[in-house]
């Protein structure tokens, strides 16, 4: 039998007291309070899954194993499920092999399940998942100091805090450190952050790197060629040098490095492995994406336009 709705969960830590946060499109009005999203949009977590409609559900009978479905429109639950808002991608996999997806009364715990959105009745814990509407994407330039996750187990103040206002239930593509700024996506379309996350479609990301010293032309080449990470090398980089300020032990210079690969704090391991780390990190593009015109702290939804053209990138 499947999982009825649980009580709140108590492995949530109680939220952290917070700054008070940035509005809509930047400082001035307050944000939504991120500690405390509404119950009834999106899931935090596969153990705190909540979907986004509630309506009484018929019992589910028994499991089945996934029948092959080949109705038009039929999408994988996993799909389904991120498209309208109610997990990544990630989580809506486990909240399938955890047993507490359903589709027309019966549970659906294999992850090649699929459905007909609008058609068929699918429920994650009883409730009516509501097909995917308009999705949203939202361009943040994001200031050192936040963590980019929808919520921080430590009680730092994250990303979603800066977007007050912002009622769908979005996700960071990909990951900014927290002492980090710059260009941020934050999507509910799972399908398209998942295309720009796989490492087969990895649009370019451009980064401003403030290095300390004055590394040499070897060192830079070295960059451009890849340098063994983890056993592994990195890909080739396009890598240019700005100016060198500053005197003695304090001088610094400039490098903008064009990476398409996301590995952890690849930047920043990059710049220590060739003797420069890193003193300060900026994102300025992604693919067609660049922050012009957004101030720090500051978001907008992306045009219709930009939105074309990230997918066109992702091809
Ligand atoms: N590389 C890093 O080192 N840090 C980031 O935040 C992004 C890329």
């Amino acid at each position: 039998m499947p999982r009825r709705p649980t009580a709140p969960d108590s492995r949530r830590p109680a939220a952290a007291p917070r700054r008070p946060s940035r509005g809509p499109n930047g400082p001035g009005r307050p944000a939504a309070k991120a500690s405390a999203p509404p119950r009834t949009r999106g899931v935090r977590g596969a153990a705190t899954a909540r979907p986004a409609r509630a309506e009484e559900a018929p019992a589910p009978k028994k499991r089945a194993p996934a029948p092959p479905d080949d109705r038009p429109g039929a999408m994988r639950l996993q799909k389904l499920l991120s498209a309208a808002g109610i997990a990544s991608r990630r989580t809506a996999e486990a909240l399938i092999s955890e047993g507490r997806v359903t589709v027309n009364g019966v549970v659906m715990d294999t992850l090649g399940a699929k459905a007909v959105p609008e058609v068929d009745d699918v429920r994650v814990d009883d409730r009516r998942v509501k097909a995917a509407g308009r999705q949203r994407y939202i361009l943040l330039n994001k200031p050192r100091g936040y963590v980019t996750t929808r919520q921080d187990p430590e009680g730092r103040r994250t990303v979603m805090d800066l977007l007050g206002g912002v009622r769908e239930y979005v996700y960071p593509v990909g990951r900014l450190d927290y002492d980090t700024e710059g260009l941020l996506l934050l999507t509910s379309d799972g399908d398209l952050a998942a295309k720009l996350t796989h490492p087969r479609h990895e649009v370019a990301r451009v980064y401003e790197a403030i290095v300390m010293g004055d590394p040499s032309d070897d060192a830079l080449d070295e960059l451009r060629r890849g340098i063994f990470l983890d056993g592994r090398r990195t890909a080739e980089a396009g890598i240019t040098r700005g100016t060198t300020v500053g005197k003695g032990r304090d001088h610094t210079t400039k490098i903008v490095l064009t990476l398409r690969e996301g590995r952890n704090r690849q930047v920043r391991e990059m710049c220590a492995r060739i003797g420069h780390p890193v003193r300060t990190l900026q994102r300025v593009r992604m693919g067609p994406l660049s922050l012009r015109g957004l101030p720090t702290g500051h978001w907008r939804d992306l045009s219709a336009a930009e939105v074309a053209s990230l997918r066109a990138a992702t091809k």
